[in-house]
């Protein structure tokens, strides 16, 4: 155990396997705001989709066991991977951190993880402000409760859309969300593959693959991300 927190393909291992699950939170959290594009559809009024899917999750028993697992996941990923690209910017010079050859065809995402990860960081900083924060109350908001359609019946909860609706009303946030979302495509674009190769499963079969699923799954997250943060300030 002490060997995979302090070996550095312990540490290589832990910040992979952090990234993935954070990659898979990812998918959850843009599924999830994805209703905001669908409202005011299928017969939901507006707001009431997404906000039936955020009352699910933050009722949800399984959520409050994540939600800490999730915390630990950032705090994981964000400590090994300042701890790895030091160590190895001191031992091989500061492009030591970018995996593979690096005569030809260098990704630039490989050579800037940290930078982007620290841009990331920074954007979830402000992004928790905006929103988690206020969710759960330790800022102050004029949000309210409202009530939705909720599995047949009618349930009451936070008015999360008018919260997220409101934020992207204003332009700096909008541009602020896409700078964070093409930030996390570039990360992804690098990591998701990488991460693969780390815990080795590097077979040449797989790894061609793995680098397009990586671009695939960067666009979708990062695009996906964009393009709502975006619609919410044009049309809704
Ligand atoms: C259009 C873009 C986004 C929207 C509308 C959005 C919306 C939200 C909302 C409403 C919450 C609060 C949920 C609650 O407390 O019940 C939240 C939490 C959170 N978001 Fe986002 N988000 C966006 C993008 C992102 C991105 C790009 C990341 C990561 C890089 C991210 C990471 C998180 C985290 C870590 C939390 C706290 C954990 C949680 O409440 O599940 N979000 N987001």
């Amino acid at each position: 155990m002490s060997n995979l927190l302090t070996a550095s393909i312990g540490r290589k291992l832990l910040m992979s396997v952090s990234g993935l699950f954070l990659i898979l939170f990812l998918i959850v959290h843009l599924i999830l705001n994805s209703f905001l594009l669908l409202d005011g559809c299928m017969g939901f009024e507006t707001g009431q989709l997404f906000n039936a899917g955020v009352h699910f999750m933050g009722t949800n028993p399984l959520i409050k066991i994540i939600e800490p697992t999730l915390a630990l996941g950032f705090v994981v990923h964000i400590v090994y991977s300042l701890i790895l690209t030091l160590q190895n910017m001191k031992a091989r010079g500061p492009q030591a951190y970018a995996s593979g050859k690096k005569t030809t065809g260098v990704e630039w995402a490989s050579l800037n993880m940290l930078p982007l990860g620290i841009a990331i960081l920074a954007f979830l900083i402000v992004h928790i402000f905006n929103f988690y924060m206020k969710m759960k109350g330790y800022i102050a908001w004029e949000g309210g409760e409202v009530e939705f359609p909720f599995f047949g019946s009618m349930a009451t909860g936070e008015n999360a859309y008018a919260l997220v609706n409101e934020t992207f009303r204003s332009l700096p946030l909008v541009l602020l969300y896409i700078v964070g979302s093409v930030a996390l495509a570039f990360h992804l674009a690098h990591g998701f593959w990488s991460s693969f190769q780390t815990i080795g499963w590097n077979n040449p079969i797989w790894m061609p693959r793995l680098r397009v699923i990586s671009n695939v799954v960067a666009i979708i997250l990062g695009g996906g991300f964009t393009v709502i943060a975006l619609a919410q300030y044009l049309f809704f």
